[in-house]
């Protein structure tokens, strides 16, 4: 049986992919950004899953106002970087898992949840940035990736519960599937953020923290939060954290160990958190 070993927990932005592929990691304004994923990218390397299932959000790259799935589970074998509008990141092709990712289709849908199957997706810097803060730049990425993309743009976005409980037929799937996978789940996206209108800028360091604290030790409280709470507090882009509760819906009831912990303002418009957190065996 498969199983979920850990869960990892992200912001991306996109000027983080641009640092990393213009060799800017080092300058003074970058420098501290990777420097809060240089303990992830160790424990990645004793830690390299056979699978891991991406929970992100695409920005009008692959889908756009003619189609807005809410949940959009990526069957297909490969996934290329998509073009944002300065030609696509050189980054490696993204190498799908076919077979479980049918079937978690499966299992997922007859569990009531109606995920859109995709046979055809491109994948934007929301995807591709958490690979680069993880794995750093590697001539291929060391695993199998499933992406699974989450409307957070396009309102109605999902509830933080519907979000959580997805989470959990997510793991049951996984556990259901009858080859040896380690899987870790990823959460993307977030914190807080505001890319438009009056309150561009926008950041909240102890709404984030605090979420960060809840999502640890309390995930089915926090899963309650309201989206106009995420919009008011984190910013009409802090809606994005919402993905994070499918990751840790995934994991198990026990609490988790936490490997890791990071935040930093600012990078680009945005608060980045990142966490890590095992299952206990
Ligand atoms: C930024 C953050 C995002 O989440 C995004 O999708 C685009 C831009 C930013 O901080 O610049
Ligand atoms: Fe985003």
């Amino acid at each position: 049986m498969a199983h979920i070993t850990a869960s990892v927990y992200t912001s991306h932005v996109p000027a983080i992919g641009a640092a990393l592929d213009h060799g800017k990691t080092n300058e003074p304004y970058w420098q501290p950004v990777f420097a809060g994923y240089e303990t992830s990218k160790q424990w990645m390397k004793q830690n390299t899953p056979d699978v891991i299932f991406l929970v992100y959000n695409d920005h009008a790259s692959a889908f756009n106002l003619d189609m807005i799935p809410t949940f959009a589970l990526g069957c297909a074998a490969e996934f290329k970087p998509a073009d944002e509008g300065w030609g696509p990141r050189p980054v490696p092709l993204v190498k799908g898992h076919s077979e479980l990712a049918a079937h978690i289709a499966h299992s997922v849908i007859q569990d009531d949840f109606d995920l859109t199957i995709v046979n055809r997706m491109d994948v934007d810097h929301g995807l591709t940035v958490p690979l680069s803060l993880m794995f750093g730049q590697p001539a291929q990425w060391p695993c199998p990736v499933i992406p699974f993309a989450v409307n957070v743009v396009q309102y109605p976005v999902p509830s933080g519960r519907r979000c959580f409980a997805l989470g959990s037929a997510i793991r049951k799937a996984v556990e259901l599937f009858d080859e040896p996978l380690d899987v870790q789940i990823w959460g993307t996206g977030g914190m807080s953020h505001q890319l438009q209108g009056p309150r561009a800028g926008l950041i909240n360091r102890e709404w984030d923290n605090r979420f960060l604290d809840r999502l640890i030790a309390e995930p089915e409280a926090l899963a309650a939060t309201p989206h106009i709470e995420y919009v008011r507090e984190a910013g009409s882009e802090g809606i994005e954290l919402v993905m994070w509760l499918i990751a840790r819906g995934a994991m198990n009831a026990a609490p988790p160990d936490v490997v890791h912990r990071f935040y930093h303002v600012p990078a680009s418009n945005t608060a980045v958190g990142h966490l890590i957190l095992e299952n206990r065996r």
